[in-house]
């Protein structure tokens, strides 16, 4: 079996205590894309990424302004004749809020129990970082790198990333490569190194409901004036038929069953429902009918609610008929279900259930394309070496719920495979309070890395 090189291990044992101080830097930098408030913090985020950057020796580090949070670009060129590879990750995080649930603040990183807990330790600043310090280890330790390495780094990841495309379009040119690789996902289990194949797009929505000019007194008015608080509930109740099933008209139509080589792969990996169900917490696990859990998290469609905003919520009672309702609706996408025709269908959708007496009103506020992807090539031939030399294990083939809708993008404007490959847990809390990362899986994420590049300058 092969091994990391030893210069490389050697390096990131030596540099261990320092490596962690970084970490802890960026970590305590609220870098939250959502919150104007923080734009500053975002901004100081990215420029903390780039000095970073040139600090491990790559040639070039810019901080580049989009109309919204910055782009970081840098670049390595120096082996010619060799791949190119394209590091993506993100430095903005999710906002932190609840705050009074988190055992340790959110952006003071604390450990506990081989845990680094801070808001970003694992999504994804944690995981940007280690491919930094995986190329500053070929660098310090050999004053090289095996292949030409361009760094990005976005901070909108967690608002849709709305200026990476067309940034992307933009340098097709300057970006050309040959895979890009990203690290913003979680591997199976502990232990278990993870390459993953699939993820869901995303069509999110505010949902309005207004109905008379201004809250009014419920006795006075109750009965004879349709409620908004209660219309929103109803439409909200025709998103799905009893059995799971999503009821929006023409929801399923551009769905594309996974291939039944993918889902009898689903089927062999060890998935334990009632330690999932155990894990998350609920009563019961529920869902659409006819599915495994792994099947409707990783393969189906979802339509839910993210967040419910009407009326009086303060203590005790208040006699109100509130004036407006709002939601938060988020549908998660499979291949090739496209978000613009998820929006239209929607739209159309709560247009024809809403009742007389009141408005509605449906915003999109991002979208994102599924993916799934090709798993052949000497990039994936090269990690799974590289994963199978830092953890001891071969890699086993995942898919995933979540979104990172950049990945689309990449694979469609720069025509390269796209490496998805992971070091967070199960369990790790990512966009919830208390969020940590596996301090293991940090140091041996960083040293399948550092290997992965040695492997692939060796196909
Ligand atoms: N790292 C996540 C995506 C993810 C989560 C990948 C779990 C694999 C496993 C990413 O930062 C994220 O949260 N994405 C958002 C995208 C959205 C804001 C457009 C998501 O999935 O909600
Ligand atoms: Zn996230």
């Amino acid at each position: 079996m092969a091994a990391v090189a030893a210069d490389l291990e050697q390096f990131l044992a030596s540099a261990q205590s320092r490596i962690h101080d970084e970490l802890n830097d960026f970590l305590r930098i609220p870098s939250v894309s959502a919150r104007s408030e923080h734009t500053p913090d975002v901004r100081r985020a990215a420029e903390w990424v780039a000095a970073q950057c040139t600090a491990i020796g790559l040639t070039t580090s810019e901080v580049i302004d989009t109309p919204g949070h910055p782009i970081v670009l840098a670049e390595w060129r120096n082996a010619p004749g060799k791949p190119t590879v394209l590091i993506y990750g993100h430095y903005d995080v999710q906002p932190p809020e609840p705050l009074e649930l988190w055992t340790s603040p959110a952006f003071e990183p604390t450990v506990r129990d081989g845990k680094l807990f801070a808001r970003g330790s694992v999504d994804d600043k944690g995981q940007l970082f280690l491919h930094l310090k995986a190329l500053e280890a070929h660098l310090a330790s050999r004053g090289t790198l095996p292949v030409n390495v361009i760094v990005l780094a976005e901070g909108e990841e967690e608002v849709g990333s709305e200026n990476l495309a067309s940034f992307i379009a933009a340098h097709v040119g300057r970006l050309q490569c040959d895979a890009v690789v990203i690290s913003d996902s979680t591997m199976f289990a502990p232990g278990q190194p993870s390459i993953l194949s699939s993820l869901r797009g995303l069509a999110y929505f505010e949902i309005r409901v207004r109905g008379p000019q201004s809250d009014l007194h419920s006795g006075m008015y109750g009965g004879a004036v349709v409620n908004p608080a209660m219309e929103l509930a109803r439409i909200l109740a025709t998103l799905h038929h009893m059995d799971g099933r999503i009821a929006i008209p023409g929801f399923y139509d551009d769905v594309k069953p996974f291939p039944d080589a993918v889902r009898e792969q689903m089927r062999g990996l060890p998935f334990d429902e009632e330690h999932f169900r155990a894990e998350v917490g609920s009563p019961a696990l529920g869902g659409e009918y006819g599915y495994t859990v792994l099947e409707r998290l990783w393969t189906r469609p979802t339509c839910e609610v993210n967040g419910l905003l009407s009326g009086y919520t303060g203590e005790g009672a208040k006699t109100v008929l509130p004036a407006h309702a709002m939601a938060k609706v988020s549908c998660r996408l499979v291949p090739d279900q496209d978000p613009a025709v998820i929006e239209n269908l929607m739209d159309e959708h709560v247009q024809s259930v809403v009742s007389a007496g009141v408005t509605v009103e449906v915003e999109h506020l991002h979208g994102g394309k599924p993916w799934r992807a090709e798993l052949s090539g000497p990039i994936f031939d090269a990690a799974r070496r590289a994963l199978l030399a830092a953890f001891g294990k071969e890699p086993v083939i995942t898919g995933e719920g979540g979104s990172i809708p950049v990945v689309g993008d990449f694979q469609r404007l720069l025509d390269v495979p796209v490496l998805l490959v992971g070091f967070g847990l199960p369990g790790e809390n990512a966009h919830a309070p208390d969020e940590w990362i596996s301090i293991e899986n940090f140091e041996v994420g960083m040293r399948a890395m550092a290997a992965l590049w040695d492997e692939l300058a060796a196909t």
